[in-house]
């Protein structure tokens, strides 16, 4: 893994480790360039906001990082290595993500969802064993007791009982976040982690957000809402019909024209404007 020097405001010389470097990643789909040549590094400690008109391409990039879409061209490295082919795969190397439609077990307890991310770290294949010997109690004792921790950790104690379909909105945002980070990722990404929440919630979310950086991890976020991206985010990287438009600070990007006729459109892009 590659570790490069920065000199921070302070003055103090820091190392800081690559965790993803995406670089030259495309993705056609038919005649359609939905990713365009798009360089993309996340270093430790950073969050990184990916932001961009409806149709940009964010989610799609997304799934070339993540291993669920295998690029048409480039390559993206997780830890200094090659993403490996499955998806599950990148669980276990440490990356997990939430999706923008929200992709939890509706039948199943909050609880048992954040057990099923945990799953990918136990030795037993819980949902196939039929032999329930003393290993595989053991450690779904644990799986239980460390879901309990992380419903908690995300705000929702109390609800691990609740079936997933009959939670509020806003808390399955919450649970699929808890499930995520079931795996124990190094990395954490997050599709539109606040739509539909109210500003309470999204205030919440951004709590939620900075604490779980603050325990060692390194996020990437999209959002529309550009108040919760530049107040939550390192770096932001703008994608407008899959092409990088600019990649900077919150502070460099929020102040840059272009960004905003990005979203608003402009005569050439009448197409253009999302819910920002
Ligand atoms: N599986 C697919 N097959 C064909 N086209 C696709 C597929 N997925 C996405 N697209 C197209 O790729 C482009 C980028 O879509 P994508 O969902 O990545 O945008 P987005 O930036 O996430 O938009 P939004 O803000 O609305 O979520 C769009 O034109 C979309 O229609
Ligand atoms: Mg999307």
């Amino acid at each position: 893994m590659s570790t490069e020097t920065v000199v921070e405001p302070t003055g103090h010389t820091v190392g800081r480790e690559t965790i993803l470097a995406a670089r030259n990643v495309t993705m056609r789909f038919g005649g359609l360039v939905a990713v365009d040549n798009v360089d993309f590094t996340v270093h430790s400690g950073e969050i990184v906001g990916l932001i961009g008109p409806n149709g940009a391409g964010k989610t799609t990039f997304f799934n070339c990082l993540t291993g669920l879409y295998k690029p048409t061209s480039g390559e993206v490295r997780f830890m200094g290595e090659v993403l490996p082919p499955k998806p599950r795969e990148v669980v276990v190397a440490g990356m997990a993500r939430t999706f923008q439609n929200i992709r939890l077990f509706p039948n199943m307890t909050a609880l048992e969802n954040v057990m099923v991310g945990r799953y990918c770290r136990t030795s037993s294949m819980a949902f196939t064993s039929i032999l329930h010997g003393p290993k595989f109690r053991r450690e779904e004792a644990e799986t239980r007791e460390r879901a309990a921790e992380l419903l908690e950790y995300v705000g929702m104690k109390g609800q691990g009982g609740h079936l997933a379909r009959n939670l509020p909105y806003g808390d399955q945002r919450r649970l699929e976040v808890a499930r995520a980070l079931a795996t124990d990722p190094k990395l954490l990404l997050l599709d539109e982690p606040t739509a539909g929440m109210n500003p309470q919630e999204t205030r919440q979310a951004e709590e939620l957000i900075f604490k779980i950086r603050d325990s060692g991890l390194a996020i990437v976020v999209i959002e529309h809402d550009m108040r919760f991206i530049f107040n939550l985010c390192d770096r932001v990287l703008c994608l407008v019909r899959g092409k990088t438009l600019i990649e900077g600070t919150a502070a460099e990007v929020q102040s840059d024209p272009r960004v905003i006729e990005a979203y608003i459109g402009s005569p050439e892009n009448e197409e253009g404007g999302a819910h920002a």
